[in-house]
């Protein structure tokens, strides 16, 4: 559904051929009138769901107060969400770093491990994307968008995804970290059962490997818990977030286990826009809205609902956790997109041709959840 458009930017071309103009919620309206339920959220960003009131209002107090100053001063803003942001990050992640996108976040995250370590190798995982900086890209599995740049970075192995012999036999003992997304996403939805994260992490630790996780689709609710890290001894020493931190102000960040963070010195770490004022305010208002709106149980009931929606199709497979979903379809994916598209749903395409992504705000409502289900009931990938 590539779209022709004349225009002088540069980059990805719109995916759909509509001008959005308006959002509320999980729900966008376009120039020409029409509506559309959003289950992408514009790359997975919109955890808030479009536009959301306390959001808009904490950005617009802040606006009107001071729009940005740097680090070079301190701001109470960034104070607090700094705070409230560690409160509910996994354990002995106690320090955090903010930069403005995912690719910068990684980017940092994994100048960390290299600085800390002394090492210059890196592991990272077949079917990942970690963003689009030169370190990011050099643990991105996509060889299109890499191969130009060959050379240019570290050393990287890419290793099978949940695959259990791959970490019994990968070099640990030479590499600054292994990064990997915990449920793949741009892959296709990929997840290991957690047999297998916790023995990844034993690996690593026991060869002085760090262990990176990339929780910019899984962090925040969308999996149904705070974090994917978290329980049953699965805590990576860096982990990073970004897309929805500040429901959809640009804002990114690397928290690490304070021991690492006290080995780096003030000025290994900067950036002219990270931490200012008005993504903090944004940062601290999502918060706020994740917990009061219960948005992490949201995620997990009607992610359940969608689930048990599309495995009611034989033809559909169901993947992924929470309201990170995947839908495997038998053949390519895109029909089907496309047909959910004439219904009004907008939808996420994957690197595997057979997986269709869903994304919604974590603020998605049941109506629309049955909305979509009634849709897939009409629709038949011809
Ligand atoms: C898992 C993951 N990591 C990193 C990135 C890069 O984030 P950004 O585009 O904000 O640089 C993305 C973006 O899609 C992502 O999905």
């Amino acid at each position: 559904m590539n779209v022709e458009v004349s225009t002088p930017l540069l980059g990805p071309r719109p995916i759909w051929p509509i001008e959005i103009v308006r959002g509320r919620n999980d729900r966008v309206w376009c120039a020409d009138g029409r509506m559309f339920y959003d289950f992408y959220g514009g790359h997975a960003v919109a955890l808030t769901g479009h536009a959301h009131r306390r959001v808009r209002r904490a950005v617009a107090r802040q606006m009107r107060q001071l729009i940005f100053y740097s680090t070079s001063a301190e701001l109470a803003v960034r104070n607090r969400a700094v705070e409230s942001l560690v409160q509910r990050l996994p354990p002995g992640l106690g320090q955090v770093f903010f930069s403005n996108s995912g690719a910068e976040a990684n980017e940092n995250a994994l100048k960390i491990a290299l600085k800390l370590t002394g090492r210059n190798r890196l592991l990272a995982f077949q079917g990942s994307f970690h963003g689009r900086t030169l370190l990011a890209l050099s643990v991105t599995d996509d060889p299109a968008l890499r191969d130009a740049f060959r050379g240019l970075g570290p050393m990287v192995d890419f290793l099978p995804f949940a695959d259990p012999r791959a970490i019994e036999e990968a070099a640990f003992d030479s590499a600054a970290a292994v990064i990997l997304e915990p449920i793949q996403s741009m892959g296709g939805i990929r997840m290991a059962d957690q047999v297998w994260y916790r023995r990844l992490i034993e690996r690593a630790h026991k060869n002085g490997c760090l262990v990176i996780f990339d929780e910019i689709q899984t962090g925040l609710g969308r999996t149904g818990r705070w974090f994917f890290a978290g329980d049953d001894g699965i805590v990576p020493d860096i982990l990073t977030l970004a897309k929805g931190l500040g429901s959809g102000i640009p804002v990114a960040a690397t928290a690490l286990r304070a021991d690492l963070a006290a080995s780096l010195k003030p000025h290994d770490l900067g950036s002219t826009f990270g931490g200012g004022p008005t993504a903090m305010a944004a940062v601290l208002a999502t918060l706020e809205v994740l917990d009061s709106e219960h948005c992490i149980a949201r995620a997990e009931s009607l992610g359940a609902r969608l689930a048990a929606g599309i495995r009611a199709h034989p033809e559909y497979e169901s993947l992924g956790r929470g309201l990170l979903i995947g839908l495997r379809t038998q053949g390519p994916s895109r029909l089907l997109g496309e047909q959910l598209f004439r219904q009004g749903f907008l939808v996420g395409a994957s690197r595997d041709p057979c997986v269709l992504r869903l994304l919604p705000p974590l603020t998605l409502r049941e109506r629309s959840v049955d909305r979509f289900l009634d849709a897939l009931d009409r629709v038949r990938p011809s």
